[in-house]
């Protein structure tokens, strides 16, 4: 650790509570955030690890509407499921809490209270959407359109998914409210900012000069922000789901999300060390580390430090190791299209198989660019990697040992130059190991930690001592001492990122390991590297007891760290093979589940209908002359596709009608049928032609038209109403 730090703080970005977690969010940030602290653990660095879901925001109020519940349900439902498949991969926070929790919504509130007594935000009063029907602010999600950009129907005030576009809500077309289906109109409201402008400066300063050494991502997006001249940002919202704003006459408004959400990081160490978690975020000496995804960089170099910086009390980021994104067989991940793989789900697909999707996420890390998780490559990584260079080698060492020596370490008692080159390589690899894991470059880390495995499995083919031990036990010994020991390596290199499968390794070499720190006791060294301290998940995950013989991380790399005589454990294989028919099983399983969303998305488009219209008196409506009218005579407008010149008896003349009909009925098909029309709409002159009145016509919402008619055919000129 850097000589200025003493303890390492490591926050995960709060996952939103309104779907399960995927292989995007994993291979992004929690895989990469565990590995380092459980690294962090080994060494014996005082280490917390937070965590929590993020409750708030309009999209969770939204997928409760459309399911018919509270936002609290929703957030009921996803944060156990989030919190148990977590723990359930060995990701180990030390808290996983939640920003609906009470102590977080004191906490933000007097953040924000703080600011704001202090004269740190600025007021501002805009024109913003308003549903008169529905009585409230529109979100920017709640208000749907006509995209400017593509023309596409029901784009929202924020974004149109159709092609993709940043949009804000007044650029939309015929804008409508989400609620009610009304127009929205145009209201004033108050809203509290944080002037980022004028933090610009000193974040020039504190990134830019500073932090020349994060991550060129997450470097250059600072720039081009701040380069770009920042504003300020609004941290309130009109919504009725979240922390409330506390101030008087703010009423129906509470925290932006984006605004409470990170000081949930702070929340929920509270909330686990409600004595001493002001040491963790208030002490120079203490190294603040976010993990998350790149689309939360702005978030959590710019914002959030800003809000830091203007409460004045709190530390800030020492990195941001932001990772780009993970695809899905070459498409973009989306929990709305279902395109994911949900662990949750994988969890009880692969029992006991947590390590391999660990194994896969990281050594395809988005780290520089985005990736793609495919299930073939899954396969090949575990068929080929994990079973066939590091199970096998650790496989054929013990059962060798266990057949020759009766599973007990056998003395080394011929060594040769190849054992002693071999063994020296091992101090190497742990340098480059710890060398990546501290400059947050994790699949050359993993990278490194397998060569060890491909080191021993190179030495027993090439030493072959199931040969050797036809004639020679003495050099069999050395082989299998020698052998043994990299196993007792791979213990311990594999603990940050294979914790099941190292743990595993450590039952079949009859080893704990310790290096652990105990917040409690101080106690360093004699606690399991997997203690945590969310009782709850203490119980999903008991980490090997450091009683007999224990391995520790300042040990590895060390010629000896089985002595002769150990006994070992029983041989197990480590990993096991993954079959062609797993793996199409879940490709079919994802084309599926493509293929039913795509049905629902095209039954919900045929399905959608115009919103009513704004009331009309009876008067209005007794305006209106409807009546029945028969079709004498049918042309096309010349140099037209759309329009049919139509004569007609209404029962009170003949007269003409130009129509815009023509893609739907050719003037064959109109000869002689009885209609309906609106015969004193004013008449217009189309094409040169003067139309008098109009032909009612049901359109749907693809555009398709027909005519109405009577029900049976009645004398012309028969009223409607
Ligand atoms: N919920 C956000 C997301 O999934 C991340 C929030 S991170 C925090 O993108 F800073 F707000 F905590
Ligand atoms: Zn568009």
């Amino acid at each position: 650790m850097d000589r200025k730090f003493n303890r390492t703080l490591v926050t995960c970005a709060l996952p939103y509570a309104n779907g399960p977690v995927h292989i995007g969010h994993l291979a992004g940030v929690y895989v990469p955030a565990d590995i380092y602290v459980r690294y962090l653990r080994m060494k014996g660095e005082d280490v917390l690890f937070i965590c929590g879901s993020d409750e708030h925001g309009v999209p969770i109020t939204i997928k409760a509407k459309k399911q018919g519940c509270t936002p609290q349900d929703i957030v009921d439902k996803y944060h156990a499921i989030i919190k148990k498949s977590f723990y359930g991969l060995g990701i180990n926070f030390d808290i996983y809490s939640r920003t609906s929790s009470e102590t977080h919504a004191k906490n933000a509130s007097a953040f924000f209270r703080k600011l704001y007594d202090e004269g740190k935000f600025i007021e501002k009063e805009s024109e913003q959407y308003y549903d008169e029907e529905a009585k409230t602010f529109l979100a920017d999600r709640y208000i749907t359109g006509t995209c400017p950009k593509c023309g596409a129907e029901g784009a929202y005030g924020d974004q149109c998914e159709k092609c993709g576009s940043t949009l804000s809500p007044d650029e939309l077309i015929n804008p409508k409210s989400a609620l009610s289906g009304s127009i929205p109109v145009k209201k004033k409201t108050k809203h509290w900012y944080l002037p980022l402008d004028k933090y610009e400066p000193w974040l020039k300063e504190w990134i830019l000069d500073g932090h020349k050494e994060w991550r060129s991502n997450v470097y250059g997006q600072c720039k081009s922000w701040i380069d770009g001249g920042l504003q300020p940002r609004a941290v309130s919202r009109d919504l009725d789901w979240g922390v409330p704003v506390p101030v008087e006459g703010a009423e129906g408004k509470v925290l932006y999300v984006w605004f409470d959400a990170p000081i949930g990081y702070i929340s929920n160490t509270q909330e686990l060390l409600p004595q001493s978690w002001e040491k963790w975020w208030k002490s120079e000496d203490t190294k603040l580390v976010h993990f998350i995804g790149k689309d939360n960089i702005v978030f959590h170099c710019i914002v959030f430090p800003s809000m830091l910086k203007a409460e004045g009390s709190y530390i800030l980021p020492d990195n941001v190791p932001a990772n780009e994104f993970l695809n899905l067989e070459g498409d973009k991940i989306s929990t709305s299209r279902n395109w994911a793989v949900w662990l949750n789900e994988y969890l009880e697909e692969f029992p006991g198989q947590e390590d391999v999707l660990r194994y896969v996420l990281c050594a395809n890390a988005p780290e520089t660019k985005d990736n793609d998780f495919t299930w073939k490559d899954f396969q090949a990584r575990n068929n080929s990697e994990l079973v066939a260079i590091f199970g096998n080698f650790v496989n054929r060492a013990v059962v060798l040992t266990h057949k020759y020596f009766g599973g007990k370490v056998p003395a080394d008692l011929r060594h040769e130059p190849v054992d002693t080159e071999v063994l020296a390589q091992i101090p190497e690899f742990k340098k480059a190991i710890e060398e990546n894991l501290e400059n947050y470059k994790f699949r050359e880390a993993l990278k490194e930690a397998m060569n060890i495995a491909r080191l021993g499995n190179k030495y027993l083919t090439d030493t072959e001592p199931w040969k050797v031990a036809k004639t020679d036990m003495d050099r069999t010994a050395s082989i299998l001492n020698v052998s043994l020991q990299i196993c007792a390596a791979l213990a311990v290199a594999f603990e940050p990122f294979l914790p099941f499968s190292a743990e595993k390794l450590r039952k079949i070499l009859n080893v704990g390991i310790a290096a652990g720190y105990d917040h409690r006791t101080g106690e360093q060294g004699a606690v399991p590297t997997n203690l945590f301290r969310d009782g709850e998940a203490a119980a999903l995950h008991t980490g090997a007891e450091p009683e007999g013989l224990c391995l520790t991380w300042a040990a590895f790399g060390q010629p000896e760290l089985l002595p002769a005589g150990h006994q070992l454990g029983e041989a197990v294989l480590l990993f096991s093979k993954i079959e062609d028919s797993v793996i199409e099983a879940q490709v079919e399983k994802l084309k599926a589940s493509k293929a039913a969303n795509e049905a629902a998305a095209k039954a919900e488009e045929e399905l959608s209908v115009a919103p009513q219209k704004p009331e009309c008196s009876f008067e209005d409506f007794e305006k209106m002359d409807i009546r029945t009218a028969t079709v004498l005579e049918a042309e096309r407008v010349p140099k037209t596709d759309k329009l049919l010149k139509l004569t007609i008896d209404t029962g009170i003349d003949r007269r003409t009608i130009v129509s815009g009909i023509a893609e739907y009925y050719t003037p064959e098909q109109m000869l002689g049928q009885q209609i309906c029309i609106l015969a004193n709409l004013a008449p217009r002159k189309i094409r040169g032609i003067e139309s008098k009145g109009m032909i009612l016509m049901a359109r749907q919402s693809d555009g398709k038209m027909r005519f109405i008619t009577p029900q049976e055919i009645l004398a012309n000129g028969a009223e409607i109403g």
